[in-house]
């Protein structure tokens, strides 16, 4: 296993160019099971649940190819239905095969893919939503089979939360049932949007995509396409902290500003100097940074992905804040982990609370999930002295590059086998 090591201290200096987003790119890929024709995907990140999510599709029936950042998917042989454990436990992200595989077959079985380090995460929303449509749930030895012999019907659909994968499984659901289909209550998400501009460009009848209410007119057949995937908004946020909490000075290039509204605004409030234009932001640190609190909300309010980020960049700013939880039930997995670089933060049920310490110390750590091993690098960055992140595969699933980015902008970052 690789682990990382950090010596902390290097303001952060530079431009670099933000990767294709992964949370797109997953429901996008997982879109070319409704087409037997050729789909051609650019700006897809190259990490380990892009890697996944393609000898997924492998295995359920295409043929599907990366040359650097395009994908190129075609069919090559009959859609299998079932999802093995074996493929859903790599990746929660699989779950999203049901959607398609029903549209397509009237069937499919997935693996229950469980709950995992940052809560229970539950999956039913989707089958209501399937159930609603028409089709039968059945859960058997740890498979939750879904059928729907005579094809999905449109339905008004209320989910109770504006789930994100919920909403992208409906949609790829919806495109080829018959009738139509209301999503209500929808997540607005800039990745629900790229999916539906894609299914648009198969041929898909959508509309309100980006907002509460989601409408589909089910169509008999879709085509291929070429798309491009948006870029990440939450590797960019990760970097513009990095920025902040390096007290430095970079370009990114290759973004959206728009996806970042709440995090711009946030960290301008703190008193991080940003510049913006077109699709790029200037990032600079002059100043001592104020505490600020943080909830984390649905789009577009501030992103759970960026809270861990969020609360390492709070750790060394002066003063008290407050970091709250509200999209999942246990994300603070990287408490522990911060105060073993002697950070003072205290939990109180789905809160925070951080006071601001001088500074960090470099320490061994390890990671629990994505985004917080981001804060564990980030916190790292500045720390003085040597830290250790372990069990950096949970970074390779998000963030394409990484230690070369950071190298690039002259952090003292590498990678080595950890024995
Ligand atoms: C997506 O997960 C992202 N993953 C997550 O990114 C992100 O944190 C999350 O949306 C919220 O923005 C991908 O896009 C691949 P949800 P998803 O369904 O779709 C509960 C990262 O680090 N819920 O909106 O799983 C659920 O338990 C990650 O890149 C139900 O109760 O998120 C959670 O508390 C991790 N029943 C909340 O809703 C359901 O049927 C949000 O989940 C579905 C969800």
């Amino acid at each position: 296993m690789d682990k990382i090591i950090i010596t902390g201290g290097k303001k952060l200096k530079g431009s670099i160019s933000i990767s294709g987003s992964k949370n797109s790119a997953l429901p996008i890929l997982f879109a070319t099971l409704l087409t037997d024709e050729k789909c051609e995907i650019k700006n897809v990140p190259t990490l380990a649940d892009i890697k996944t999510t393609i000898d997924f599709l492998n295995f359920i029936g295409k043929s599907t190819k990366k040359n650097k950042n395009t994908v190129i998917a075609e069919q090559s042989a009959k859609l299998n239905h079932i999802a093995p454990y074996d493929l859903v436990r790599k990746m929660r992200a699989s779950i999203l095969v049901m959607g398609p595989l029903i549209a397509r077959l009237g069937k499919v079985d997935v693996s229950l893919p469980g709950g995992c380090a940052i809560g229970a995460r539950p999956i039913d929303i989707h089958l209501d939503a399937f159930k609603q449509m028409g089709a039968i749930i059945e859960l058997k030895e740890g498979y939750v089979k879904v059928t729907a012999e005579n094809g999905l019907k449109g339905a008004d659909i209320e989910f109770r939360f504006a789930s994100v994968g919920a909403t992208e499984n409906i949609l790829l659901a919806s495109v080829l049932a018959k009738g139509i289909t209301r999503i209500i209550n929808a997540a607005k998400e800039p990745e629900i949007v790229d999916l539906a501009d894609m299914l648009i460009k198969m041929g898909a009848k959508i509309s309100g995509a980006g907002t509460k209410i989601i409408i589909i007119e089910g169509v008999k057949k879709l085509s291929g396409c070429t798309h491009s995937v948006i870029s990440d908004r939450i590797e960019t946020a990760t970097y513009m902290i990095a920025t902040a909490i390096t007290k430095g000075d970079v370009t990114l290039k290759n973004t959206n500003p728009q996806h970042l509204q709440i995090v711009i605004e946030k960290l301008i409030e703190s008193g991080l100097r940003i510049k913006v234009k077109d699709d790029e932001m200037k990032i600079k640190w002059t100043k001592d940074l104020k505490p600020i609190n943080i909830q984390t909300e649905i789009y577009p309010g501030f992103p759970t992905d960026i809270q861990a980020q969020w609360m390492a960049l709070m750790s060394v700013v002066k003063g008290n804040s407050r970091v709250e939880e509200t999209v999942f039930e246990n994300r603070f997995l990287h408490v522990g982990e911060l105060q073993r670089f002697g950070a003072d933060i205290k939990i109180d049920g789905n809160s925070v609370s951080v006071s601001g310490v001088d500074k960090l110390s470099g320490a061994p750590v390890m990671v629990s999930d994505l985004r917080a091993g981001a804060a564990l690098v980030l916190a790292g960055l500045c720390a003085q002295g040597k830290t250790e992140v372990l069990r950096i595969y949970h970074l390779d699933r998000g963030y394409e590059t990484l230690e070369k980015k950071f190298r690039k902008l002259g952090a003292n970052i590498k990678r080595v086998k950890d024995n």
